[in-house]
């Protein structure tokens, strides 16, 4: 089962998580980071920043979970904005070497299976970072994905395109497609760390951890791996 670790707040999470991955681009500097996106692990984020400020971060790389097809990449929104909004500017990596799905290729099939290929070719994830969907997607990989899914287009749901909307204008502005990476892509990463936060994670986060393995609750993929933590709040911890 994986691990659970149950927090006071947010804060305290991001500051346990950051310390761990801290440590790990300490021990290998060219560390190969998983990114997530959402508003979940941005105290990770936040706190990285204060325990990286004298390390050597030149060499790491990372690779987003996810971007939406269809919207433009100056877009303040788009994942690929974010990514450099909070991870790769504050912290001051390279921006060559940290990548988001390419969701405006016109090739998307072949987009998602380049991606896959450039994760390989750099020695696979050494820590990858999650936040959950209430509706228990990971990445955007929807209720139903598939276990063995590669990085791909999605179609998202209603529901993810509500709790998105907070993001933008209006829900008619959210995309309704994606380029994400599969659960068989994400199950490669040597270390899953899945973040969850407040009363509205907590049925997503029962049912990952201590739910049925099923594809209707995909971040329940997380019990086939050998290596997970979970870094919670008392509120998303309540159903456990
Ligand atoms: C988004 C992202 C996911 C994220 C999830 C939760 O749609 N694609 O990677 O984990 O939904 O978002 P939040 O952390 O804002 O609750």
């Amino acid at each position: 089962m994986a691990e659970v670790v149950i927090v006071p707040d947010r804060t305290t999470a991001g500051a346990l998580v950051a310390d761990h991955i801290a440590a790990v681009i300490r021990r290998r500097p060219d560390a190969v980071l998983g990114l997530a996106t959402g508003s979940t692990p941005l105290p990770v984020y936040a706190a990285m920043r204060e325990r990286l400020a004298d390390a050597d971060v030149s060499r790491v790389r990372g690779f987003a979970l996810d971007e939406y097809v269809g919207i433009d990449l100056a877009h303040p929104e788009s994942y690929s904005s974010v990514i450099a909004r909070e991870v790769v500017e504050p912290l001051g990596l390279d921006p060559d070497r940290i990548l988001t799905p390419p969701a405006h290729d016109a090739d998307l099939a072949g987009a998602g299976e380049r991606y896959d290929a450039a994760i390989r070719a750099a020695g696979g994830v050494d820590v990858q970072l999650l936040g959950i969907g209430t509706d228990g997607h990971i990445g955007f990989n929807e209720p139903g994905s598939s276990f063995a899914s590669r990085t791909r287009v999605k179609t998202l749901t209603r529901q993810t395109r509500e709790d998105n909307a907070r993001f933008f204008d209006s829900i008619d502005e959210v995309p309704r497609h994606c380029l994400t990476q599969g659960l068989g892509t994400i199950l490669d990463a040597r270390h899953l760390v899945l973040l969850a936060f407040g009363e509205g994670k907590a049925a997503a986060v029962a049912g990952a951890v201590e739910g049925p393995v099923s594809a209707l609750l995909p971040g329940s993929a997380i019990q086939l791996h050998p290596h997970v933590t979970v870094v919670v709040d008392e509120a998303a911890a309540s159903r456990l």
